[in-house]
């Protein structure tokens, strides 16, 4: 299985927007998908399987940190470690862009999220109470200090 890891275009936006779908319960809509690419603070990647856009994940750079904004698979193509090349892909970006310190939240529910970003290193570093909606959730703040 041969996987590419590359920017995010705006040709993509309709399969981004299908996996928002399929995956969370408030999806983002193509608008906001497309006014994300256009954000200069953002930096969007997604993972390619024989032409099909399987999976996709963003971060905004916020001064010296970095701040995720999602993370998807497709039901299908999960376990197979491509969540993996593209946070692995997304490391790699903040080292070569003065970013020291990574952070997200998860649903605490969420222990594949959750022992996603353990397996990088990710610490959980408190709680935000009800962040979520559909359902009311709180998240779990996680970081991740990146050597440079
Ligand atoms: C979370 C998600 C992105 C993981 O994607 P993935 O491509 O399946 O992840 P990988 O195959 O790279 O797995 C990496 C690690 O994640 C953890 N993981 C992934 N799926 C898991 C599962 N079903 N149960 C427990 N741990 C799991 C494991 O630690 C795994 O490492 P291992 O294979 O060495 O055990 C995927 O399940 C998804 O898209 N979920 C829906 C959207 C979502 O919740 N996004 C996160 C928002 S915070």
């Amino acid at each position: 299985m041969e996987v590419e890891v590359r920017e995010i275009s705006f040709s993509d936006i309709d399969e981004v927007a299908e996996i928002e779908k399929i995956c969370f319960s408030i999806p983002w809509s193509k608008e906001l998908i497309a006014q994300e690419l256009l954000n200069k603070m953002a930096y969007y990647q997604c993972a390619i399987i024989d032409g099909k856009l399987v999976g996709y994940m963003g971060m905004w750079k916020i001064c010296d940190e970095g701040h995720i904004t999602n993370v998807a698979v497709l039901p299908e193509y999960r376990k197979k470690g491509i969540a993996s090349m593209l946070i692995s892909k997304m490391i790699e970006v903040c080292k070569c862009s003065e970013i020291y310190n990574v952070t997200l939240e998860a649903r605490e529910s969420n222990l594949e999220a959750i022992h996603l970003y353990e397996k990088f290193g990710f610490e959980s570093a408190g709680k935000r109470p009800n962040y979520y909606q559909k359902p009311t959730e709180s998240a779990v703040i996680m970081w991740k200090k990146i050597e440079q």
